[in-house]
């Protein structure tokens, strides 16, 4: 029986046991779901073990563990190593899901006319790396697996990965690789499939302004006391300018222009900004000036307050005048920018911006760097014709605004190609509420990955 047999015949059971995975809240954020999370690497580890790998084994961290799993066939044969992560976004808010995020089901949307399976971490990452997975039990069943395979999954990613840096130093040898092997990012659509070679970098801050030292009746003091919230408004404002750019003195000075051609290139790719205005039900686009939308996510950095607060914000009206407000400030990063610098250009100039009327802390969370991969590695070929194979149509390279930071680690520590071979869609709702994925996109992706071991080997022995 051939791989694409083996994957039709146990359609069923392939998909049964993601679900299986998708009930399991592991949520990496919340110390509430640690349980689960163990829980779930648990199942990841058994799951190899399923499948046939040789080697399965939980890897303990100074946080959540890493799997580690790995076949090896023929040493003198080229190795994939696979990276993904089990770890999920909080599901939080609750009350704006269809279903319950830990109770999976299956039902179609207009992107998925074939069905979508609803739940948190279905596109990002549980349904994505676990087709990794499903590939290589197919590709043992069936005699077919042409490389050897080495797994890495995290339970980390989505807070930061904090321990995966040092683990990965310290099992560089365990981990060499021919090629990475990384489903965490979206497609341009099933007609358009594409391959991803840009990733942004992150500098993560938080924020707090400080006004009196208490809570004040904002009668008696409002007019006269500096309000903390108001103030923080108007500093986040001055961030930006007229045209969206960036204020912080130095914030581009290691930004990397692309050369017209490049520019010309990457919007050739398939956008139509009416469709994507309409899909989130918005009047018009917003960014910096004189860049497109394909620019202003994939070669432009930017910066979001994820989230602010402070004051009074429960049922009904109270007169205060807070002592405190906070936010939380991430912004986005292209070659070169480095995440340390940005963050110390970020506080330097937060800080100086502050009226003299209140004081200003500024914490650094979490960060990583940009990275740009080549689209003409042996590792890219294969993708690229693994994908013309099951897609029947040639991917394209393009550029996003998501992150992955051990992307880069990869390249400097390993020194393998990563390919970000994803199959997910930007509107399978990342981090938001009724996260899905695809079951034709879980299923063609286990097919295409398959479809990569044999292009793989076969461009390794030319
Ligand atoms: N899978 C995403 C990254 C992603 C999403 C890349 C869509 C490209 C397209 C990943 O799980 C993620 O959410 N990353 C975080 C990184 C952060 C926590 C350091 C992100 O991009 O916000
Ligand atoms: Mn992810
Ligand atoms: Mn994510």
């Amino acid at each position: 029986m051939s791989a694409a047999a083996f994957i039709e015949k146990n359609k069923d059971r392939f998909l049964n046991e993601l679900l299986d995975l998708l009930r399991i809240p592991s949520v990496s954020a919340d110390p509430k779901f640690k349980n689960d999370v163990f829980a779930a690497a648990n199942f990841v580890k058994e799951s190899l073990e399923k499948a046939g790998a040789d080697v399965a084994e939980i890897c303990e961290t100074a946080g959540y563990p890493i799997v580690y799993g790995e076949k090896i066939i023929d040493p003198s044969l080229p190795t994939v190593l696979v990276y993904g992560h089990y770890d999920v976004q909080p599901a939080d808010p609750y009350e704006l899901w269809d279903s319950p995020p830990f109770e999976p089901v299956i039902k179609k949307t207009a992107a998925h006319p074939e069905g979508a399976i609803f739940a948190r971490g279905s596109a990002d990452d549980k349904g994505q790396f676990y087709m990794h997975v499903k590939a290589f039990e197919a590709m043992m069943a069936t005699g077919e697996l042409t490389c050897n395979v080495k797994f890495m999954i995290e339970g980390e990613e989505e807070v930061g990965s904090d321990n995966l840096d040092a683990f990965v130093i310290a099992n560089k040898e365990r981990l060499k690789a021919d090629v990475i092997l990384i489903s965490d990012t979206h497609m341009i659509s099933m007609q358009d499939p594409s391959i991803t070679v840009g990733l942004r970098g992150m500098a993560y801050m938080e924020v707090e302004v400080t006004g009196a030292n208490r809570d004040l009746h904002s009668g008696t003091y409002g007019g006269a006391v500096a309000n903390p919230i108001n103030v923080l408004c108007k500093m986040i404002a001055s961030l930006k300018d007229e045209n969206e750019h960036i204020t912080i003195p130095g914030f581009y000075d290691k930004v990397q222009e692309l050369a017209e051609e490049q520019r010309k290139r990457l919007n050739e790719a398939p956008f139509e900004l009416k469709e994507y205005q309409d899909k989130l039900d918005i009047e018009s686009v917003h960014g910096e000036k004189d860049y497109t939308t394909i620019e202003r996510v994939g070669i432009r950095p930017t910066l979001d307050v994820n989230g602010i607060w402070g004051g009074y914000t429960g049922e009904g009206a109270k007169t205060v005048l807070p002592s405190k407000a906070f936010a939380k400030i991430s912004m986005r990063l292209v070659p070169d920018q480095d995440w340390h610098e940005i963050a110390k250009l970020f506080e330097d100039h937060f800080k100086s911006i502050a009226p003299k009327s209140v004081k200003v802390k500024v914490k650094k969370h979490h960060g990583g760097a940009p990275a740009v991969v080549s689209d003409s590695s042996v590792g890219y070929r294969a993708a690229e014709a693994a994908m013309e194979e099951t897609f029947g149509k040639r991917p394209i390279p393009t550029r996003e605004g998501g992150s992955i930071p051990i992307v880069a680690l990869f390249q400097k520590e390993l020194g393998s190609d990563p390919i970000l071979f994803g199959f997910g869609l930007d509107t399978d709702a990342l981090h938001s509420p009724n996260e899905h994925y695809g079951v034709k996109n879980y299923f063609i992706g286990i097919e295409t990955i398959a479809a990569f071991f044999r292009h793989f080997r076969n461009l390794n022995q030319q």
